[in-house]
């Protein structure tokens, strides 16, 4: 039986068997000392020569680093170990000799990195980073599910350009035109007049011909869309969501963000209200600060940055102007100019993490949005139909799950938090 390496504390004293890889060995005439993961954890393995066999001392001096093996020994108790136990190691079978590994502890540039990263995964940190994510998306799928809300997925072939089409990756669908989705929003829009509090989290596609941190071209999100919830109330549900996710994190992945050397600080001022201001007040903060903006213009990731300096914490931005956002952001009745929608800025110049916002429900004025967008009505028309029957105020927002992680795990920029990053330079591996 194979024991778990993060398992070995509990088997003190006992003859076990773990199978892994060598990341690493250090050795004397005397002694070899196995540094060796599995997935689970790492220990290390001591190897005396006067008292192994012959076979044991030769495998344990030739298994390359990255070698699968399989190694058996006694669990004993060390005090210097971090996980407080080590190896004392009886057998070495090596499952498959590795050639030279490229990747070693010198450092290597970021694109050499990212063509090994089916090797570079292996490392610690990816590692820490790969399991943040895992517990933060389990962390907001189970908020949502006790919330009430039902996980609807949605298409990722659509006729609908959601989010612009300047960002949409075509392609041909048995002789019609074919988008890969932009955002699941207009299906949850559909789903929530039938289930009323629902959620998809899936891939989504957008052809960001911009070389930043914040962008990928394939990125993950998760979208809520509420029946019956206007614009605050939709404030009030991210803010419970962000508190709620990142509580989590911290709770179940402290070993990791120790990994990632991440300060806590920032994250644990979570627990205090995010902060509301509208982007009319942003803009006179921008200006402040010595930042180039207009009122009108959207914000690029210069001015998200230096906002979301400014507090610490995360800062609603609310009622943008309508024109620079989506044709389905409902105006707000006492200013049409403005939208009744809300970006959520992550704090240490993170920028925008949530696109939120109040739906247009009126038929007319949606139609009319459309057309001034100059989208194609008929692809529409089931959209609409939503806005036919019984049409209620509703709300939602996405959050794009690799700059949730960035922010959490402290990371600079989105292409280490997703497995196989895409970038408009990028579809390797
Ligand atoms: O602000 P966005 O474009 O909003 C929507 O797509 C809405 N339809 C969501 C909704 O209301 N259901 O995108 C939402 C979030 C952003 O705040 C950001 O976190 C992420 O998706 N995002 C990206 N992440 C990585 N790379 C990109 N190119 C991204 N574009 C957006
Ligand atoms: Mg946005």
């Amino acid at each position: 039986m194979t024991t778990l390496i993060k398992d070995l504390p509990s088997h003190i004293g006992e003859e076990i068997s773990i199978a892994g890889w060598m990341y690493n060995r250090r050795s004397s005439k005397k002694l070899h000392f196995l540094q060796l993961r599995d997935g689970s954890g790492t220990v290390q393995g001591v190897v005396v020569k006067s008292e192994a066999n012959e076979e044991t001392w030769s495998a344990a001096g030739e298994a390359t680093m990255e070698s699968s093996v399989r190694i058996g020994g006694e669990v004993r108790k060390d005090e210097r170990s971090p996980t407080g136990v080590e190896l004392a190691v009886t057998s070495v079978e090596i499952l498959a000799l590795a050639q030279e590994y490229p990747i070693s502890k010198k450092e290597h540039g970021i694109d050499f990195l990212l063509d090994n990263r089916h090797l570079w995964l292996r490392s610690r940190k990816q590692c820490a980073v790969l399991r943040v994510r895992a517990r933060l998306i389990k962390a907001c799928r189970d908020f949502l599910d006790d919330a009430g809300f039902t996980l609807v997925d949605a298409p990722i072939f659509t006729p609908n350009a959601c989010e612009g089409t300047t960002s949409l990756f075509e392609t041909d669908y048995f002789g019609s035109k074919a988008y890969l989705t932009q955002s699941g929003q207009l299906y949850m829009e559909a789903a929530a007049m039938a289930l009323g509090r629902v959620y998809c989290f899936g891939p989504t596609f957008r052809a960001e011909k911009s070389k930043t941190r914040r962008h990928l071209t394939e990125f993950w999100m998760i979208e809520p869309e509420v029946a019956f919830n206007d614009w605050k109330d939709n404030m009030d549900l991210q803010e419970r969501f962000m508190r709620a996710i990142v509580g989590r994190v911290l709770e179940e992945c402290a070993e990791d963000l120790k990994v990632l050397e991440r300060d806590l600080a920032p994250l644990e001022a979570i627990s205090s209200p995010f902060p509301r201001i509208t982007y009319t007040d942003a803009v006179a903060t921008l200006k402040e600060k010595g930042q180039e903006i207009e009122w009108g213009d959207d914000f690029g990731a210069e001015h998200e940055t230096v906002l979301s300096e400014v507090h610490g914490k995360p800062v609603f931005v609310h009622h943008y102007p309508a024109k620079v956002k989506a044709f389905y952001m409902k105006p707000d009745p006492d200013n049409e100019e403005l939208a009744l929608c809300n970006d959520l800025l992550a704090p240490e110049g993170y920028g925008e993490i949530i696109g939120a916002g109040q739906r247009m429900d009126d038929l007319d004025m949606l139609l009319a949005k459309i057309e001034e967008h100059g989208l194609p009505i008929e692809p529409f028309q089931w959209f609409l139909d939503l806005r036919r029957y019984g049409t209620v105020p509703h709300s939602g927002f996405g959050m794009g799950i690799e700059r949730a992680v960035a922010w959490v795990c402290g990371l600079k920029h989105v292409r280490e938090c997703i497995p196989f990053p895409r970038t408009m330079y990028r579809n390797t591996p």
